[in-house]
């Protein structure tokens, strides 16, 4: 089995928390050694620029898209050991119409991330979607194994989830990506002051259950600095308490989807079996 997980973060709602969830929980992998490679679907390029990068005419996924450009040439390192990126930059928009001319437009961003997962050297990859559910969003949803929904703690935070649900519906039964899971919401922008925030977290919690993840996000002003500084929090200011929470939800993140994807373990052997349910021994008991 292939190591490489791709995640989706997306939401088509604007402002949810999708880009500083990507370039920090890149950050925050990459500190336990997980190599990333992040893909930033956005034509704005915030995930670029948040990771200390230039918007480059011609970098993009748009020339792969197209066949102008190999794959392997549009991957930048960052500044950031382990943390490699397919940035964007506006002409990225105009992916849209190439991408629907093409027969099988579901199957073009797969297409491009066989060859990155091939090689099999990503621990991760995460796309960086835009606000949109145009076709470069769905056939990168096509081409995930799952999606992290990002949710600010808000009234009609819920609103627009079953969009995405309804579209991982229609990949399972298109034929289009039969694997495609709901990995997991991500509660951010907490406002610890207001009652409303911990309402909210309270109402998605009782509708989602354990998909929502344990860490929070909370409202922090040095989450929203360091995009200026082209770091992610996490680098800008390690000690915050955005740095500290990204580093949670990696742990998180990275606890879930190693169960998520690893296989069930074989059944042992009966007698195995045997010994392990054996009630412990007097000397095991007596001496705890
Ligand atoms: N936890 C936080 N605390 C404070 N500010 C935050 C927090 N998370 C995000 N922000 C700020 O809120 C704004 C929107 O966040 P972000 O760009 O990550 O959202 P997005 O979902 O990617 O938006 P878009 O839909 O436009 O791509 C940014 O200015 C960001 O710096
Ligand atoms: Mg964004």
């Amino acid at each position: 089995m292939r190591k490489t997980r791709v995640i989706a973060i997306a939401n088509q709602k604007g402002g949810v928390g999708k880009t500083t969830t990507v370039v920090n929980l890149a950050a925050a992998l990459s500190e336990l050694g997980k190599t990333v490679l992040v893909i930033d679907l956005d034509p704005q390029a915030n995930a670029t620029s948040g990771l200390g990068l230039p918007r480059q005419s011609g970098v993009s996924l748009y020339p792969v898209l197209t066949g102008a450009a190999d794959v392997a040439d549009i991957i930048q390192p960052t500044p950031y050991e382990n943390i490699n990126i397919i940035p964007a930059e506006l002409d990225l928009a105009g992916a849209e119409i190439e991408i629907a001319r093409q027969p099988n437009h579901l199957g073009v961003v797969r297409g491009v991330l066989d060859r990155v997962l091939d090689a099999d050297v990503f621990d991760y990859v995460l796309m960086d979607c835009p606000p949109s559910l145009g076709i470069l969003m769905t056939s990168s949803l096509a081409a995930a194994d799952g999606i992290v929904v990002t949710m600010q703690c808000e009234y009609y935070a819920m609103e627009g989830l079953s969009v995405i649900t309804s579209i991982i519906r229609q990949m399972h039964d298109n034929g289009a990506n039969p694997g495609l899971k709901l990995e997991g919401i991500l509660m951010t922008m907490y406002d610890g002051r207001t009652r409303l925030a911990a309402e909210v977290v309270d109402e998605v919690r009782a509708h989602f259950g354990d998909i929502v993840y344990q860490t929070v996000i909370p409202r922090n002003v040095r989450i929203s600095e360091a995009p200026s500084f082209g770091k992610p929090v996490v680098f800008y200011d390690p000690a915050s308490r955005g740095a500290m929470a990204y580093r949670s939800f990696a742990q998180e993140f990275a606890q879930k989807t190693a169960s998520a994807y690893t296989p069930a373990a074989p059944e042992p052997p009966p007698e195995q079996t045997e010994k392990v349910t054996e009630p412990a021994g007097p000397e095991e008991t007596a001496n705890p």
